[in-house]
């Protein structure tokens, strides 16, 4: 086994599991919009050449189907849930659209992202 670190400052995971009508519900089954979501973030993301800094994947099931859908965000550590359509807008301006400003050439020497680690302890006071 090798280990490398993740080249990625920002990771979204949107659920796309799909069970059949009958069965237990899920993020991107009948009714769900997990499967359209993954498709606009991940369309921003190719629109904005933010490949090499941000990745959003599809995953499997997070054991949390009846508050989907659900995106895991990393490294933030937390999960948004009952994500809407409307609500894409809002989750590019939070957590992908930093990543455009941070990149462009005026704020590039301006702005800098911090990089928290993963499983560094959160500040919450
Ligand atoms: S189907 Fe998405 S969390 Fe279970």
């Amino acid at each position: 086994m090798d280990t490398s670190s993740i080249p990625y400052q920002q990771l979204l995971f949107v659920c796309t599991n799909s069970r059949a009508d009958g069965e237990r519900v899920s993020c991107a089954g009948k009714g769900r919009c997990g499967q359209q979501v993954l498709e606009r973030l991940k369309a921003y993301v190719s629109e904005h050449h933010l490949e090499e800094t941000v990745r959003v994947a599809k995953s499997g099931c997070h054991e949390k189907c009846e508050q989907g859908p659900n995106i895991a965000v990393m490294p933030q550590n937390i999960f948004l849930s009952g994500v809407t359509l409307d609500d894409v807008s809002s989750i590019i301006k939070t957590y992908l659209t930093p990543y455009v400003i941070a990149r462009s050439p005026r704020r590039s020497n301006l702005m800098r992202m911090p990089r928290p680690a993963f499983g560094e302890p959160r500040d919450d006071t």
